[in-house]
């Protein structure tokens, strides 16, 4: 079974609602290649996820940013996994690096979100990377293991499961990965995966890069044997968003 091409828009804590409108309109109006050759999920802040999911063309799918950790209850300001999947949000983004670096989740906290969110249904975009001060030392490959074992450990099925690898140094700073490097770790995870859950998860788990990817850099990237897709962030507010999707073709041809 081939890895389908994955393309996730994070928009993390950005946008008002007439932004919003602009971004689903420009979705909206795309050309995007088929739902056969690429699936694409978009991110928005929670308060805008039940709309955008309805103005949406029923192509792209949506993904909360975060969820809590267990049932819900009294924990005030979190919002639990079974309120996404009782609105019928199919994807989560969970362990990203900047709730990583700002809210202190260590990779135990994300083993435990990932399990619960599955649990419940949802679908999980799992991310890991190391920092730069780790990769300088590096300790790249350790890293990322790591933050995958912790994961493994708590979940029974990657199925569901797309793990997002994103260097915290490309995030956010204009400093992509080379496609070099991005291949170097989508390879080593892979790898991970045949030696410590089976061939099977190995060859199947699709793999994606996140970290400054833009409609310029999309292609190269995409032609990674390893590289599955992207997690966008920056770009995913713009316009460029549509060719990065259709980095997908490269993957095709
Ligand atoms: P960026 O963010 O594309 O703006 O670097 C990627 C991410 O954090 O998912």
């Amino acid at each position: 079974m081939g890895r389908k091409f994955f393309v996730g828009g994070n928009w993390k804590c950005n946008g008002t609602s007439e932004d919003v409108k602009k971004i689903v309109a420009t979705l909206n109006a795309g050309q995007l290649p088929s739902t056969d050759v690429v699936e694409v999920v978009v991110s928005p802040p929670f308060v805008f996820l039940t709309s955008v999911k309805s103005e949406l063309r029923p192509e792209i799918q949506v993904a909360a940013q975060n969820c809590w950790v267990k049932k819900g209850g009294a924990f005030t300001g979190e919002v639990s996994a079974e309120m996404l999947a009782n609105l019928c949000i199919p994807w989560v983004i969970l362990g990203h690096s900047e709730r990583r670096a700002l809210l202190n989740e260590t990779n135990e906290f994300v083993g435990d979100k990932v399990a619960y969110a599955l649990s419940q249904g949802l679908k999980v975009i799992a991310c890991v990377g190391e920092t730069l001060e780790q990769r300088e030392a590096g300790t790249t490959m350790e890293v990322v293991a790591a933050q995958t074992k912790a994961i493994a450990d708590k979940i029974s099925s990657w199925d569901n499961v797309v793990l997002a690898y994103e260097p915290v140094w490309a995030i956010g700073t204009g400093k992509v990965a080379s496609p070099a490097q991005a291949q170097e770790v989508h390879a080593g995870l892979r790898k991970w995966f045949q030696e410590n859950i089976s061939a099977d998860v190995a060859a199947t788990t699709r793999i994606i890069y996140g970290g400054s990817v833009s409609g310029s850099n999309c292609k190269e990237l995409a032609g990674q044997t390893d590289v599955d897709g992207f997690l966008v962030g920056g770009a995913s507010l713009k316009p460029e968003f549509i060719d990065i999707i259709k980095a997908a073709e490269v993957k095709k041809a």
